[in-house]
């Protein structure tokens, strides 16, 4: 058997001149966490050319999702971002990844910090009924350049506010926290820095970060990872792993050399 499926890709959304999603069916035999990552990629020369990519549907959903970056000279972006409706997509049968409910130690409230593509693994997650049962809140904070670099997370919680299910739950405990580096919008600053200064916490009316009660995932550019892996040990909060859960766990974002 090989290592990867052949699926078909059902829609293709481009979303800023560096951002694009597509849908694409799933084998009923693909099985994955919500948070994971598979390796997906084109057959090319012959040869199946594979990058990791978060899933960002959730695990119960009949379709699969990704959300990423177009690299002009990428490899396999570089091609990706060309594919169209009924195209043939490879997906890799094997699901792994740290961003799993089940690495976290149990907790209230769940810190989903992302920038970029970084996001992607958390619209599964958001879509997952288990965490709106795990934690009382869920704050999904992603950072981006631009404004427009927004506009798929912005969408996606839009669409589960409007969802028959999940609407009453997302309106209860999730808050969704944008923020904008490098022009106007009404959340400006860094992830980092606004989660230092306290401000996202006064922003969106929640406590600020506390160890007893926080758990947190972040993906997303490895500056940003970094940064935040410090200011979580300074707090005291450990790192968890499929071995040991802990108060954090981190995925970096998969973006193509
Ligand atoms: P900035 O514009 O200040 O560099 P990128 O496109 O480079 O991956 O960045 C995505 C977002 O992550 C940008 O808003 C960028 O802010 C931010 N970022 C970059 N480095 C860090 C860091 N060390 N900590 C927090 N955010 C960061």
């Amino acid at each position: 058997m090989s290592a990867f499926q052949t699926e078909t890709v059902l829609s293709v959304q481009h979303w800023t001149d560096s951002l694009f999603s597509f849908t694409a069916t799933r084998d009923p035999g693909f099985r994955f966490q919500s948070g994971q990552f598979a390796m997906i990629g084109l057959e090319v020369d012959g040869r199946p050319l594979m990058r990791a990519y978060s899933m960002a549907s959730a695990n119960h959903e009949e379709e699969l999702e990704f959300f990423s970056i177009k690299v002009p000279d990428g490899p396999l972006t570089s091609r990706l971002q060309k594919i169209k409706e009924g195209d043939r997509i490879l997906v890799g049968r094997k699901a792994t990844g740290t961003l799993i409910a089940g690495n976290l130690l149990p907790g209230k409230r769940l810190l989903l910090l992302s920038t970029g593509t970084g996001l992607a693994p958390f619209a599964s997650l958001i879509k997952d009924p288990e965490i709106y049962e795990n934690y009382e809140t869920i704050v999904l904070a992603h950072g981006c350049r631009q404004v427009s670099e927004l506009a798929y997370g912005e969408r996606l919680v839009e669409k589960l506010r409007d969802h028959e299910f999940f609407g009453p739950l997302v309106s209860d405990k999730l808050h969704y926290y944008p923020s904008v580096t490098r022009e106007p919008f009404r959340n400006r600053g860094r992830i980092t820095d606004l989660i230092a200064s306290g401000q996202l916490f006064e922003d969106i009316g929640q406590s600020l970060l506390d160890r007893d009660t926080d758990r947190v995932m972040m993906c997303g550019s490895p500056a940003m990872l970094a940064e935040l892996q410090d200011m979580m040990a300074e707090r005291g909060f450990s790192e968890g792993n499929h071995s040991t859960p802990g108060h954090f766990v981190i995925e970096k974002a998969f973006v193509e050399r």
